[in-house]
């Protein structure tokens, strides 16, 4: 039977196997050497891990980059075992890297999840629906939950943490007193039609900001007018924390991936990519040197209109970063962002429109 090699850190627990695993150790977690291979690990050797003995076998460099990217992803429950965590890392002046999402993940949040592994020393992702954030008709109840695919998938990425609490740590006072709430920006777009929408996310990202105590938090352009919201009270609280923003992930076919679209039909997900196309030819539009507001959002409209199962809330453009709408002329650089419902469904969409068009 192969050995299986379970070794603790502060970071996580290293799940290691077979021959090479103790190699691998040595070669994957300098930590690890000093505390188990300290003949190893006081042997520098130019060009390579300080901690790699100059005997090694190449064969278990490897062997050492699976071991290190298979690294197990340690879940926390509770804000305290949190804390104790944040603590730890804190100690040993490592950065954290913190993804806050609802779950259901998909490549989207994957790529956050990938940009925060590349930057921070320690990635922490956060799992939890949200009930703040969702209006009294809205879909909580039924928004798509699978906590194992998405541990699966996280540890996939070399996080290090997969925070899960329930609505009781986050809101332990229930959801009496304390809000953030951001005026005027959500209150427009999304915020419109979702009153208290981004008051719910403010406060929810504060928390997870306070509790997680991360150098920086990663969020996508998916969500265009949520990351504008969160930069803007991260700059007014004068929040520690760096707000990172990364591009929109979409299918092959033009599909902005978003956890709602498992709930359309065959043929909504057909008709759902309108709404990439109705931009691309707006864009397309702007790039022919059109200025004008409502051609641009008319052009994006008619695409769209033309699907039988369609509704627009909204098609809109605006600042990229202070979210002030257009309605006349454009300048050279705009958003133009939507929210259309597709067969029932709610989706959102958006695309920077700029010289380079
Ligand atoms: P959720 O919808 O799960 O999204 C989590 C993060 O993933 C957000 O930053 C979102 O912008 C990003 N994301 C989703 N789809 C994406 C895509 N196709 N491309 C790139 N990034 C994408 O947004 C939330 O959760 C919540 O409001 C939250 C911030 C977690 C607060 O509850």
């Amino acid at each position: 039977m192969r050995q299986r090699w379970f070794v603790p850190e502060r970071s996580g627990i290293l799940s290691l196997e077979g021959a090479a695993a103790p190699y691998a150790a040595i070669w994957g977690r300098d930590v690890l050497t000093a505390r188990l291979y300290p003949k190893y690990a006081a042997t520098p050797t130019a060009g390579v891990h300080p901690a790699t003995p100059q005997s090694f076998p190449r064969k278990y460099i490897f062997y050492g980059i699976i071991m290190t990217l298979s690294k197990e992803t340690r879940i926390i429950r509770d804000a305290k075992e949190l804390s104790a965590f944040v603590k730890s890392v804190k100690h040993d002046n490592k950065t954290i890297g913190l993804v806050p999402t609802m779950g259901y993940l998909h490549e989207g949040h994957l790529s956050l999840i990938r940009a925060a592994r590349a930057k921070a020393d320690v990635v922490i992702v956060s799992d939890f629906v949200n009930p703040t954030q969702f209006g009294p008709s809205e879909d909580y109840a039924t928004y798509p939950r699978d906590e194992q695919a998405d541990l699966a998938k996280v540890q996939s990425c070399g996080a290090d943490i997969l925070f899960i609490p329930t609505v009781e740590t986050l809101y332990p006072n229930g959801q009496g007193s304390t809000w953030v709430e951001v005026q005027n920006l959500g209150n427009i777009l999304c915020g419109a039609s979702r009153p208290g929408h981004f008051r719910g996310v403010a406060t929810v990202v504060t928390k997870l900001l306070w509790l997680s105590q991360a150098d920086y938090a990663f969020f996508g352009e998916k969500d265009y007018q949520q990351l504008t919201i969160l930069r803007r009270m991260a700059q007014d609280l004068g929040c520690p924390t760096e707000i990172i923003g990364m591009p929109l992930v979409r299918e092959p076919d033009g599909l902005a991936l978003s956890s709602r679209n498992v709930r359309l039909s065959p043929d909504a997900r057909k008709q759902a990519l309108s709404l990439s196309r109705g931009l691309k030819k707006a864009r397309a539009l702007f790039g022919q040197g059109c200025r004008d507001a409502q051609k641009l959002i008319a052009e994006a409209q008619s695409e769209i209109a033309a699907q039988p199962d369609t509704e627009i809330q909204y098609i809109s453009l605006a600042h990229p970063d202070t979210l002030e709408l257009y309605t006349q002329q454009v300048p050279d650089q705009v958003m133009m962002l939507m929210a259309v419902k597709v067969g029932g469904v709610r989706l959102i969409d958006n695309m920077r429109m700029d010289e380079r068009c």
